[in-house]
């Protein structure tokens, strides 16, 4: 006999997207909501805390209703509903955690809480539900860039992570430096298409360093520094050249790091996710040097790639099938590790 499907309900409010998405069996997904902040936050250059959870507020109710509406099932369908609980900014990740546990209460079904890093590998098992053995996962979002090896039972050990600003940060940072707008990495990535990424040589920071940690605050302050400089970098000419040299630097050493953990521990699969994994020459650069070594590649669609619930969902599926159950007095928290 066929077993029942289970279906999960995914809750993500870690930052500054509200999400909601109902995944089958931990790879089909029936739907998947996504109300960005974007446009609020833009006029700030960034993301800020209080005004992202008051949003949250506003529409996560109608947000998780919409995904099930757009799967075409009632609360009473659902098997359990996983939920971010960390990390993120503690007022957003509130707002999510509380629905998800009012779910949890009145349906009387299970509670899961999951870790969002974990959530954006897991995003990968979406387009290849089959990815097994040890791979090298590269996590590169606004708040995280991370290397990790993942054993072939996807048991998550991190490797080295940024010892200062993230991939995604220094885009949306120099973005803002250099008047282009919010958020920087989408911005960057469009107008460098039409640039010469060998226009300026900027440093590749830590690229040499023999560990697996990146470091990109000081990328930033060289074209900072360069500008002053020579401000003509900065001109309606100049601009996309610029833009296109400083993402090369974050690509290569990115590329080049996440490759050389794949050769240190004799690994031939990759898997790359979360925001800044949308970006094009970072897809081209990985696509070409895969090619070259032999490796697996997986890089979700765009739309897996930026915050999304689908990914909690998937996570959350393997974990209840594995058994894990939340109490209602699970806590939210920042802390990064795996
Ligand atoms: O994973 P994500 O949606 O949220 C976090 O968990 O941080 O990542 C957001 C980050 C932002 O810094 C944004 O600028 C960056 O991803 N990003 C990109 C691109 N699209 C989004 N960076 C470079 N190129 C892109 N195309
Ligand atoms: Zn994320």
């Amino acid at each position: 006999m066929k077993d029942k499907n289970i279906h999960i309900l995914g809750i993500e409010t870690s930052c500054d997207d509200t999400a909601a998405a109902v995944v089958r069996d931990g790879k089909q997904v029936l739907s998947n909501v996504v109300s960005s902040q974007n446009d609020i936050h833009r006029k700030y250059g960034g993301v800020v805390p209080e005004i992202a959870s008051r949003k949250h507020i506003e529409v996560i109710g109608v947000v998780i209703q919409e995904a099930l509406n757009r799967a075409k099932m009632g609360l009473d369908a659902v098997d359990a509903v996983s939920v971010t609980h960390r990390p993120g900014l503690i007022g957003s990740l509130l707002v999510g955690v509380g629905a998800a546990k009012a779910i949890s209460y009145a349906k009387g079904i299970p509670l899961i809480g999951t870790n969002h890093l974990k959530a954006h590998i897991y995003s990968n098992l979406l387009i290849n539900p089959h990815i097994t053995g040890h791979c090298i996962g590269l996590i590169v979002s606004g708040g995280h860039s991370s290397i990790y090896h993942v054993d072939g039972q996807l048991q998550i050990r991190a490797l080295g992570h940024t010892v200062d600003d993230a991939a995604g940060e220094a885009f949306d940072k120099i973005a803002r430096y250099l008047g282009l707008g919010y958020p920087g990495g989408p911005i960057i990535d469009k107008l460098s298409a039409s640039g010469d990424e060998q226009f300026i040589e900027f440093p590749r920071p830590m690229m040499d360093s023999g560990d697996y940690n990146f470091s990109f605050s000081g990328l930033k302050t060289a074209l900072i520094y360069a500008t002053k400089k020579n401000p003509q970098i900065t001109s309606e000419k100049n601009m996309a050249s610029l833009a296109a040299s400083f993402q090369e630097s974050i690509v290569d050493v990115l590329v080049h790091k996440t490759v050389k953990a794949c050769k240190d521990y004799g690994i031939n699969t990759i898997l790359v996710s979360g925001g800044v994994a949308a970006n094009s020459r970072l897809r081209q650069r990985f696509e070409q040097t895969c090619e070259k070594e032999g490796i697996a590649l997986w890089i979700p669609p765009l739309w897996l790639c930026m915050d999304n619930a689908a990914m909690v969902a998937c996570l959350g599926y393997y974990e209840f099938k594995a058994g894990k159950r939340c109490t209602l007095d699970m806590d939210v928290s920042s802390r990064s590790d795996i």
